[in-house]
C-alpha cells in the first residue's frame, strides 16, 4: 500500500501544475486570437515571464501544455483511485478485525447484518467519500492556480470573481447540511433493511412452514418503499446543491458582464482572458461544489464506520499469555455472571477433577448454557473465580485454551464447505488419521464413509446435505479433534432419536475417564455415564 501522505502530495503538486498549464493555455489562446484577429502584434508581454512571442511560438507552447495536462489528469486519476481503494480495503480489513477480536459476548449482542453493513456499504461509501475529498483538493487548486494566473491579467476583476464566488460558496451551506441529515436517514433504513434480510434469510424455512413469507414479503417490500423513499430526498438535495451552484455562479457571471460593459474596458485582451479563466474558474468550483455536496451524502457513513469500529475495539477480547499444558482439575469459587444487571449465576461452586464426567440438569432458563459459556471462558464472571490448576483461567494462553476446551454448543453451526473442512474447522496440522478417530469416537465415521465422496463430499449453507443428528455427531467430532482435556456439551442430544443417543452414549462412556466432560441434558441416556449430576435451579447449584 503506498503512503497516503505521499499520495497527497502527489495529488497536491499534480493539481497546481494541472492548473497553472491549463490557465497558461487560457492566456494564450485568447493572445492568439487577437493577433490572429490583427489587433495585435505579437503574444503577450505574458504574465509573470514578461516575455513576448510571435504566433507561431505561442501556438506551440500551448499545444505541448494541452497534451502535458492530459498527463497530469492521468497521474490525477490514478491517485484518486488508488487512495480510494486504500481506504475501503483498509477500512474493510479494519471493521473485520475489530470484530472478530471483540469479546463473544459483545459478538453475540451484535446486530444481524451489521457487519455485512459495515463491510459492504460503509467502507464503500467512506472510499467515495476520500475520492470527493480528493477531487475538492484537486478542483481547489486548480482554482487556485487559475485565479492566480487571473490575479496577474486582470486583478480587480479576479477579486471581484474570487469574492463572489465565496460568498456563494458560504450561502450554499443549508444544502449540504439538509443532504447529511437525508443522507443520515437513509442509512438508518438502509441498516434495518439489511438487518431484516440477513433474519429472513436465515429464518426461510420458518416462514414456509408457517405460511407467513407473503407476510414477511410485505414487510421488507414497505422497508424497500421506505428506504427508497429516504434515497430519493438525500438524492434531490444532493443533486440540487450541486447545480443550484452552477446557476447562480452563472447569474453572477451575466451581472459581473453587465457591469464590464458600463464601465467600458481599455484592455480587451486582458478581458476575454479573465473571461475565459473566469469560466473555466466556474467550472472548477462547481466541482468543489459537487465535491462538498458528496461529501455531506457521505460523511454520516464515514462517521458510523469510525463509531462502529471504536465501539467493537473498546469491546476487545482480553486474552490470557501463560503457557499451559494442562488443565488439571477447574475449581470454580463463589462464581457468579449477570447479563447487565439480571443476575444468571450466583456465587457457584463446582470442581470438576481430571478424567470426571459432570451432568447438569436444571428447569429450562436455570443458567445451565451461561454456565457452559463461563465455563468456556466466552462469558467472563462477573464475580468469583475459576481456576485450572490453580491459575485463574482468564491468564491461560488463547491457543492453549481453545485446544484443551472443546464446545459442542446447542445448536452448532456447520460451514458450507466439505465434510473434512467442518471437522478440522480452520485448525492447522490435523491428520486424516486423527479425523478418522475422532469420526469414530463420535460414531459417525460408517455414515461419512457411504456418503458419495466421503470426507471430501460437500455440505451446503448451514451444513444442509446431512441430517440434524449428522450434524451434532460431527460437531462432536470436530470439539474430539485435538485431543482436548475438557468436553462441554450443551443439549447434544436435543435433535437426536434413540438410536443416535445411544451412539452418543457409547461415545462418552469411551471417552469416560480420558478427558473431563460436562454435560447439560435432560435424558436419563447421558446421564447414566456420569459420575455425579448437579442441577442449576435459578442460576444456583444444588446436588
Ligand atoms: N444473551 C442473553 N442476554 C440476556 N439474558 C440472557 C441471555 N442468555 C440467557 N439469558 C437469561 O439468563 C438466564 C439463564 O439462561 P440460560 O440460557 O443459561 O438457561 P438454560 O438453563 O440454558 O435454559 P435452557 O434449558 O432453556 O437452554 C435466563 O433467564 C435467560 O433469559
Ligand atoms: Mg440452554
Amino acid at each position: 500500500m503506498a503512503n497516503p501522505r505521499r499520495q497527497v502530495l502527489g495529488l497536491a503538486s499534480a493539481s497546481l501544475v494541472g492548473g497553472l498549464a491549463e490557465a497558461v493555455v487560457l492566456v494564450l489562446v485568447v493572445s492568439i486570437t487577437l493577433v490572429a484577429t490583427g489587433q495585435t502584434e505579437m503574444v503577450g508581454p505574458l504574465p509573470v515571464l514578461g516575455v513576448e512571442l510571435s504566433a507561431t511560438h505561442a501556438l506551440v507552447v500551448a499545444a505541448v501544455l494541452a497534451v502535458a495536462n492530459i498527463a497530469v489528469h492521468y497521474v490525477t486519476a490514478r491517485l484518486i483511485g488508488r487512495l480510494g481503494t486504500s481506504v475501503q480495503s483498509e477500512s474493510r480489513t479494519a471493521a473485520i478485525n475489530a470484530f472478530l477480536h471483540a469479546d463473544w459476548n459483545r459478538q453475540s449482542l451484535e446486530r444481524e447484518g451489521r457487519l455485512h453493513e459495515t463491510v459492504a456499504v460503509l467502507s464503500t461509501n467512506a472510499a467515495q467519500a476520500t475520492m470527493s475529498i480528493a477531487t475538492g483538493v484537486t478542483a481547489a487548486l486548480q482554482l487556485t492556480a487559475l485565479m492566480t494566473v487571473a490575479l496577474l491579467v486582470d486583478p480587480l476583476a479576479t477579486l471581484i470573481v474570487v469574492v463572489s464566488g465565496l460568498v456563494l460558496f458560504a450561502g450554499l451551506r443549508p444544502m449540504s447540511l439538509a443532504t447529511r441529515r437525508r443522507s443520515a436517514a437513509f442509512l438508518d433504513a438502509t441498516g434495518d433493511l439489511l438487518t431484516s434480510l440477513t433474519r429472513s434469510t436465515g429464518m426461510a424455512m420458518e416462514l414456509r412452514a408457517f405460511g407467513v413469507t407473503e407476510t414477511e414479503r410485505l414487510r421488507l417490500e414497505r422497508q424497500v418503499r421506505d428506504t427508497a423513499e429516504r434515497n430519493r430526498k438525500m438524492r434531490v438535495a444532493s443533486r440540487f446543491g450541486q447545480t443550484l451552484y452552477r446557476d447562480l455562479a452563472i447569474a453572477f457571471l451575466v451581472g459581473a458582464v453587465g457591469l464590464l460593459y458600463l464601465l467600458g474596458p481599455e484592455d480587451i485582451g486582458a478581458v476575454g482572458a479573465v473571461v475565459l479563466l473566469v469560466i473555466r474558474a466556474a467550472n472548477s468550483s462547481q466541482g468543489l461544489q459537487v465535491m462538498r455536496q458528496q461529501v455531506s451524502e457521505w460523511s454520516p457513513d464515514v462517521e458510523r464506520l469510525i463509531e462502529r469500529i471504536d465501539s467493537l475495539r473498546a469491546d476487545a477480547h482480553q486474552g490470557g499469555s501463560t503457557p499451559t499444558d494442562h488443565l488439571g482439575a477447574i475449581r470454580l469459587e463463589q462464581m457468579s455472571y449477570a447479563y447487565g444487571d439480571t443476575p444468571a449465576l450466583e456465587a457457584v461452586d463446582l470442581e470438576i477433577l481430571p478424567g470426571e464426567s459432570i451432568g447438569i440438569v436444571g428447569p429450562s432458563g436455570g443458567g445451565k448454557s451461561t454456565l457452559m459459556q463461563v465455563l468456556m471462558r466466552l462469558r467472563t464472571p462477573t464475580d468469583g473465580t475459576v481456576a485450572v490448576d490453580g491459575l485463574d483461567y482468564r491468564c491461560v494462553r488463547d491457543s492453549d485454551w481453545a485446544r484443551l476446551v472443546a464446545l459442542v454448543p446447542q445448536e452448532p453451526h456447520l460451514m458450507e464447505g466439505t465434510v473434512r473442512e467442518n471437522a478440522v474447522f480452520h485448525r492447522d496440522g490435523v491428520s486424516d488419521g486423527e479425523i478418522e478417530h475422532a469420526c469414530r469416537l463420535a460414531h459417525i465415521w460408517d455414515e461419512i464413509q457411504r456418503l458419495p465422496h466421503g470426507l471430501d463430499t460437500t455440505l451446503g449453507a448451514r451444513g444442509s446435505g446431512i441430517s440434524g443428528g449428522q450434524k451434532q455427531r460431527l460437531a462432536i467430532a470436530r470439539a474430539l479433534i485435538g485431543s482436548p482435556e475438557l468436553l462441554v456439551l450443551d443439549e447434544p442430544t436435543s435433535a437426536l432419536d434413540a438410536a443416535s443417543e445411544e451412539r452418543l452414549r457409547d461415545t462418552l462412556s469411551d471417552l469416560h475417564g480420558s478427558l473431563s466432560i460436562v454435560i447439560v441434558t435432560h435424558r436419563p441416556v447421558p446421564l447414566s455415564v456420569c459420575d455425579r449430576v448437579v442441577q442449576v435451579v435459578d442460576g444456583q447449584l444444588g446436588a
